[in-house]
């Protein structure tokens, strides 16, 4: 059982660019609760490792660089994503980077790693309230969570999203190598031995494709049972 059972927790699990995490900052906000942004720990835990000069493939020593993590989110103004801060070192842009991805996606098959990243998530359960974003946040990390979402869209329609948002952050990016990535990265975390890619039998399934931000933000309200 997880600690502060009696703090509620909104798990919104789901893949990369389905809207989880626009939706569970605006939730947090919403609502004044807490929010964990887990794949944030993940993308932290290769960026750490490669600044250390650990190897990607030496799981003891990456268990240890995510046991030692020194990490801080700081809030900034409504519609700013939270300020990351690494040792002391701001990291917001370099964590969101397709390679800083690609390497957390591949630290995140790792169960030692995942074990070692599990207490530091469930610290975050904390009065009023928490937003869960994450891909385990229903299923392993707060199976107690009353209210699971998860939340999905089409591989092309995140690809755009995906493409609209390193467009605007002035990336060089094409859709086809993005389409590639997303499709690669969703086998890997659906297929993984440990806590793969998938709904909380309990979780309220909301398919965001088509949908704008708001429409999907009043679902999930509704899901959660807070409108
Ligand atoms: O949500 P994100 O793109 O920041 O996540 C980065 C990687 O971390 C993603 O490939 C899957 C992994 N991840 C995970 O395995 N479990 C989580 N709770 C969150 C992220």
């Amino acid at each position: 059982m997880t600690d502060h059972p009696e703090v509620p927790v909104i798990a919104v699990d789901g893949p990369g660019g389905s809207g989880k995490g626009t939706i569970t900052q605006m939730l947090a906000r919403r609502l004044g609760w807490h929010l964990l942004d887990s794949g944030a720990l993940y993308r932290l835990t290769a960026l750490a490792a490669e600044q250390q000069g650990v190897s990607l493939d030496d799981e003891s020593a990456l268990v240890r660089v995510a046991l030692a993590l020194d990490v801080a989110f700081e809030p900034t103004a409504p519609g700013e994503p939270v300020k990351v801060i690494l040792a002391g070192v701001d990291v917001t842009r370099e964590i969101r980077t397709e390679r800083c991805g690609d390497n957390a996606s591949r630290v995140a098959v790792m169960q030692p790693v995942r074990d070692a990243l599990l207490q530091r998530q469930r610290d975050f359960r904390q009065a009023p309230g928490l937003v869960a974003d994450g891909r385990d946040m229903g299923t392993v990390v707060f199976p107690d969570a009353p209210t699971k979402i998860f939340l999905t869209a089409s591989a092309e329609e995140r690809a755009r999203r995906r493409y609209s948002q390193l467009k605007a952050a002035g990336l060089n990016v094409t859709m086809s190598d993005l389409l590639d990535e997303i499709r690669v990265r969703d086998e890997r975390d659906m297929n993984r031995s440990a806590a793969p890619l998938k709904p909380a039998s309990d979780a309220q399934v909301i398919d965001s494709t088509g949908l704008s931000i708001d429409e999907v933000l009043s679902e999930v309200l509704i899901a959660a049972g807070q409108t």
